[in-house]
């Protein structure tokens, strides 16, 4: 069956700052958390930083040529906030706006809108230093800056984005350290929950005071579909106390103005949430214009009692499974199971319903609230072939996969608007560093030369015809 999506569905392919731009002292830009953290011996696979990224801070208009030529309609990219206040406050780096005016004017004149993500994790180092995320002034901060943004960008931005994944930003952030900062401390990851909640009520408040009430403002996150390993009390216990802690102190708040209680009695040992004063919420809360969706796997979880008890089928914390999950340090009664099926690189096995089903569930909550697939997309060991090619057909597959999920939401009633592909380039995979590639585009880190690989000229064909290709044809 030919698969069509809507007339007007946007396709992009989306980067963020850190892990693409290098170029991290040029033009007055101050270090992020991710400087530093990169540098901390053992943070980061291979030692690798973000100091030269794929150069796309020097080479964008070559990418923006790429881009154009892949048929892209939106860019979705990340402003780095230290290129903008490099001490995390005070009056605006002009140099470091300046950037990111030429990267939108450029993106406009080839026909391709700029999506704007405000935070994409790189932090200014000194606002981590005065307390970081779990403080709340952190929120105060981030409405500043999203304002100096707003008021340089705001006539070019169609869609802007206040914070991507929070959950990773507090719990791999705070909790379990894997991400910068590093800290192991799920107290302080639970206040930095409630702080980057404040950031995006505030800052998409700021963005409307600068660009104009119309200003279209969303929040991505990377909603994680749990499932229960059976209907045993205990398996359905497990799943819902996942998805509260996972989701539902994003999704609570943002959409319903309150934090779910019975997250509030599970983390008791942990913290008395007396991080949450009166009025927080109704900050919080504020005209969510759209929805942005981060998708890449499923987790199928039990309780301490229910499927798999004798232990045969479960998954330890550090096992290759690496399903993203909460911290250890944060969840505890719940365990992972393996799934069979086939992997990515990052060991995140291949799930597309779950994408659909994701959908579809937003759709019913909030069935006015457009969704948009900000994310979505795998990591595979590619080589450059003999033929000069990239042949990535785990990716061709992946892609197909997942977006023929999509389209069986859409078919369902979903109102999904736009689909960005993770990512357009090769990059700096955070605690992966260089060693995952999730692009489209090869980037050999030698000489930096791009490379279209076939999944990249499969989505071309998506993207100039509405109609989605066969995953056998590279094009
Ligand atoms: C998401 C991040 C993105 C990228 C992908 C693989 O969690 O938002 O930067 O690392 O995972």
């Amino acid at each position: 069956m030919t698969r069509r999506f809507p007339d007007g569905f946007v396709w992009g392919a989306a980067t963020a700052a850190y892990q693409v731009e290098g170029s991290t002292d040029a033009d007055g830009r101050g270090p992020s958390i991710w400087d530093t953290f990169s540098r901390t011996p053992g943070a980061v696979l291979g030692g690798h930083t973000g100091d030269l990224g794929t150069d796309h801070y020097r080479r964008f208009a070559e990418d923006v040529a790429l881009m154009a030529d892949l048929g892209l309609g939106a860019y979705r990219f990340s402003v780095a906030w230290p290129r903008v206040q490099p001490t995390g406050r005070g009056p605006a780096n002009q140099a470091g706006l300046d950037f990111y005016r030429r990267l939108a004017d450029t993106l406009l004149a080839h026909g391709i809108d700029p999506v704007v993500t405000l935070y994409h994790w790189d932090l200014p180092q000194p606002l981590e230093d005065a307390g970081g995320w779990p403080d709340r002034d952190t929120a105060w901060r981030f409405a500043d800056y999203a304002g100096l943004v707003a008021g340089a960008l705001g006539d070019r931005v169609p869609l802007w984005t206040t914070l991507n994944e929070p959950w990773c930003t507090a719990y791999l952030g705070y909790a379990s350290g894997e991400h910068a900062p590093g800290v192991q401390d799920p107290a302080r990851a639970l206040a930095a929950v409630h702080t980057l909640n404040l950031a995006h009520g505030l800052g998409a408040r700021a963005v409307r005071a600068a660009a104009g009430d119309a200003a279209q403002v969303s929040v991505t996150l990377n909603l994680q579909v749990n499932r229960a390993a059976s209907t045993a009390p205990e398996d359905v216990a497990a799943k819902a106390r996942l998805d509260r802690v996972a989701n539902e102190v994003f999704l609570g708040p943002l959409l319903d103005g309150a934090y779910p209680e019975e997250v509030v009695a599970e983390t008791a040992h942990l913290t008395d949430w007396s991080f949450v004063r009166d009025g927080d919420l109704d900050l919080v809360r504020t005209r969510l214009d759209a929805l942005g969706v981060n998708y890449y796997t499923t987790a199928l979880v039990a309780g301490a009692g229910g499927a798999g008890a004798d232990g045969t089928a479960d998954v330890q914390a550090a096992s290759p499974d690496g399903d993203q999950r909460p911290p250890a340090n944060l969840v505890t009664g719940v365990r992972w199971l393996h799934q069979p099926g086939p992997r990515t690189a990052m060991g995140w096995v291949v799930d597309p319903s779950g994408l659909t089903g994701l959908l579809l569930d937003l759709h019913r909550r909030r069935p006015d609230l457009p969704l948009w697939i900000t994310e979505n997309g795998a990591a595979y060991p590619d080589v450059v072939a003999d033929d000069g090619r990239v042949h990535d057909a785990d990716r061709v597959g992946y892609l197909h996969a997942h977006l023929d999920a999509v389209g069986a939401a859409l078919d369902a009633g979903a109102d999904v608007r736009g689909y960005f592909a993770w990512s357009l380039l090769d990059n700096f995979e955070w605690a992966y560093g260089y060693e995952r590639r999730f692009g489209i585009v090869h980037v050999d880190y030698a000489t930096l030369e791009r490379t279209v690989k076939d999944s990249g000229h499969w989505y071309r064909r998506l993207a100039t015809t509405g109609v989605l290709p066969e995953p056998v044809h590279a094009g």
